[in-house]
C-alpha cells in the first residue's frame, strides 16, 4: 500500500483537527501516513509514488492560511513536474464569503499546473453547515479509500 502524505493549512485550527482525524483513519485502513506540520514542509516534494492529500482552510478573501502558504509559493516557483502524483483535496470554508474554498481551489490549480493527477474530486466543508468538519472528512474516507482500491487495482 502506497505512504499518504498529509499536509494541511489552518489559521483557527479546524483544518489542523480536521487532518489528523483524517490521518488516524487513514493508518486505521492499514496505511503508512505521515502528518506533515507546516512548518516542516520546507523543501518537500510530495515523493510521486506516494498519495498527497492537502487539507487547508481559506482565509482572507479567498486566500491561503500564513502557515502553509510559504510551501504553496515554493512548489509554484520550484515547479516540480508531477506528473504521477495522485493527489486528494479537503478545503473548509465559509460559502458566506465570496471564493468559497478559495484556498484548496489555488492548491488544485497548482497540482494541475504540476502535472500531478486528482485522485478524488475536491471536497469543500461549509461552515455554514457543519461545526464538525472532521465528520465529513471522515465520512468522505470511504470515497478516498474506494478510489485508491480501484484505480491502484486497474
Ligand atoms: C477573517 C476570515 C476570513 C475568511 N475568508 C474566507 C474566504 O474567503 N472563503 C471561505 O470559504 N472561507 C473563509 N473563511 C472561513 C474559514 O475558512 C472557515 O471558518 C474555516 O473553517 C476555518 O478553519 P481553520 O480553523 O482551520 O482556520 C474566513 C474566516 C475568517 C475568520
Amino acid at each position: 500500500m502506497k505512504k499518504v502524505n498529509v499536509v494541511f493549512g489552518t489559521v483557527y485550527g479546524s483544518a489542523q483537527f480536521t487532518a489528523e482525524t483524517v490521518t488516524k483513519a487513514i493508518a486505521k485502513l492499514g496505511f503508512t501516513t505521515k502528518l506533515w506540520q507546516p512548518n516542516e514542509l520546507s523543501g518537500f516534494v510530495p515523493p510521486q509514488d506516494e498519495l498527497l492529500i492537502v487539507v487547508s482552510s481559506t482565509t482572507g478573501q479567498g486566500d491561503i492560511p500564513e502557515d502553509i502558504s510559504p510551501w504553496f509559493s515554493e512548489l509554484k516557483s520550484s515547479a516540480p513536474y508531477l506528473p504521477l502524483l495522485q493527489y486528494s483535496l479537503i478545503g473548509l470554508g465559509d460559502s458566506s464569503y465570496e471564493t468559497f474554498c478559495g484556498a484548496i481551489k489555488q492548491f488544485d490549480e497548482l497540482l494541475t499546473e504540476l502535472g500531478a493527477k486528482p485522485l478524488t474530486e475536491r471536497l469543500e466543508i461549509d461552515a455554514c453547515e457543519t461545526m464538525e468538519p472532521e465528520i465529513e472528512a471522515k465520512t468522505w474516507i470511504a470515497s478516498w479509500h474506494n478510489a485508491v482500491t480501484s484505480v491502484n487495482a486497474a
